[in-house]
């Protein structure tokens, strides 16, 4: 009975555990999630999504309240395209995060850094180009390229003197998205160093309509493994989204992938960003309590409990302070449908928006409870406390779980005095 540990991604001279833990925004995948990942040979992710503010939560900084001070003339403005991001101190920030979780780093493994597309910043070119290139100046090892085509992105950092030793991969949900990526690409001569193929089950965004249920990880890896080979292409496939035991991932490493990338089980950690009141929600969940929704900005459906704070809330929107989600002229949908409702209740009382949720302040403030399809099994993976809670287990008894349980089996963690 082969077990995960049985498998080895490798990259040039790295030879890995093939588990990658993916990236989770705002700051829930942390920093020392990611520590554990590289310290037991695996691959982690941090995020680069609205990291001044996480910077200001880590460091003290003061990225936010600068920012917000500069712009705070303009917040009853509902025309919101004055609102820039300093990309000198976005850089800063990014150095911050990314250097001090470098220098942190202990172990074989790799820290990654995920780069979400459609974080836009009011002026979507120029704060890619700074973000990804300031996690590369602070020495990142890999930076995942997610919700997005990202077919300009590899050239903006073409220049760059590490460009051709960080390692680049892609997220994609289908063999159409890669091709275009891969033909954007071989004109710069720089081939992805892997790619991520995430199917219908994950968390966080998803990369379908809301037809997801149609599709099958399976098929969609199996249709890129058979595109790559007929092509030659040998890059390696990393299948992600409702890979829930290490027997799941052994049917995808036994059937040619060379890794696998696994969150939900990971959000119920110690060491992931989620407060621990939140992970008790998601221990909670049943089946029923996880839906599909299009409220988010960006326009691509995401899974969530329905019991998200964030869904039907009615705040301001807050770009001063954040504003991830401005398009390059300054519009996010929410901000739209949040005037909608403040026409209807011009005292700024009572005001819920159904269809749509600002994203940045409720991810920022945990109020988003996203999660992949099987956040309903986690209350499988661990024991109940006498007080009726579950017990938070540790990123490296999880982490140890996937490499080494077989015949689908979840260890439990140690009983607690
Ligand atoms: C809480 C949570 C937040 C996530 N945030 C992001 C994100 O910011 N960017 C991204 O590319 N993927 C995000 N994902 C997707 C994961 O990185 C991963 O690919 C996917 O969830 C794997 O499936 P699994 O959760 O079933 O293991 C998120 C997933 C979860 C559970």
């Amino acid at each position: 009975m082969k077990k995960v540990d049985d498998f080895r991604l490798r990259f040039g001279k790295h030879e890995l555990v093939p588990i990658m833990i993916g990236g989770m925004g705002v700051d829930i995948s942390t920093a020392e999630l990611a520590l554990v990942a590289a310290r037991l040979g695996g691959i982690g992710h941090i995020s680069d999504a609205m990291v001044p503010t996480v910077s200001d939560r880590r460091f003290k900084t003061r990225f936010v309240k600068e920012k917000l001070k500069k712009y705070k003339f303009n917040v009853a403005n509902v025309d919101k395209s004055v609102v820039q991001f300093d990309l000198t101190r976005l850089a800063e920030a990014t150095r911050l995060h990314v250097g001090r979780t470098m220098e942190a780093k202990q172990g074989d493994g790799l820290i990654f850094i995920n780069c979400m597309e459609k974080l836009t910043m009011n002026s979507p070119r120029a704060t890619l180009r700074v973000r990804l290139a300031a996690a590369m100046d602070a020495g990142i090892d890999g930076i995942t390229l997610s919700a997005g085509l990202h077919l300009g992105s590899l050239a903006l950092v073409q220049e760059h003197p590490r460009f051709r030793d960080v390692k680049f991969g892609i997220i994609v949900s289908s063999l159409r998205a890669l091709l275009l990526f891969l033909r954007k690409t071989a004109r710069l001569n720089r081939l992805p160093d892997y790619i991520v193929v995430e199917g219908p089950l994950a968390g966080g965004h998803l990369g379908f309509g809301m037809d997801w249920a149609q599709f099958d990880l399976k098929t969609i890896v199996n249709e890129i493994h058979r595109y790559l080979a007929q092509e030659g292409l040998s890059i390696p496939v990393i299948p992600a989204g409702g890979i829930f035991t290490g027997t799941d991932a052994v049917e995808f490493l036994e059937a040619g992938a060379a890794a696998v990338q696994v969150a939900t089980r990971f959000t119920v950690a110690r060491e992931c960003g989620l407060p621990a009141r939140v992970q008790q929600e998601y221990f909670k969940a049943s089946e029923e309590d996880i839906e599909v929704n299009l409220i988010s900005p960006t326009g691509y459906p995401m899974r969530m409990l329905k019991q998200s704070p964030a869904i039907g809330s009615g705040i301001r929107p807050n770009c001063e302070a954040y504003g991830y989600l401005l398009d390059g002229s300054g519009n996010c949908s929410y901000i739209e449908a949040y005037n909608r409702e403040l026409e209807k209740h011009p005292d700024g009382e009572d005001i819920s928006v159904k269809d749509k949720t600002c994203l940045c302040t409720h991810f920022r403030n945990f109020d988003v409870w996203t999660c992949g399809h099987y956040a309903y099994r986690l209350k499988d993976t661990t024991r109940r406390l006498p007080d009726g809670g579950y017990a938070l287990l540790s990123a490296e008894h999880i982490f140890r779980d996937y490499q080494f349980s077989t015949e689908h089996r979840i260890a439990l963690p140690e009983q607690q005095n």
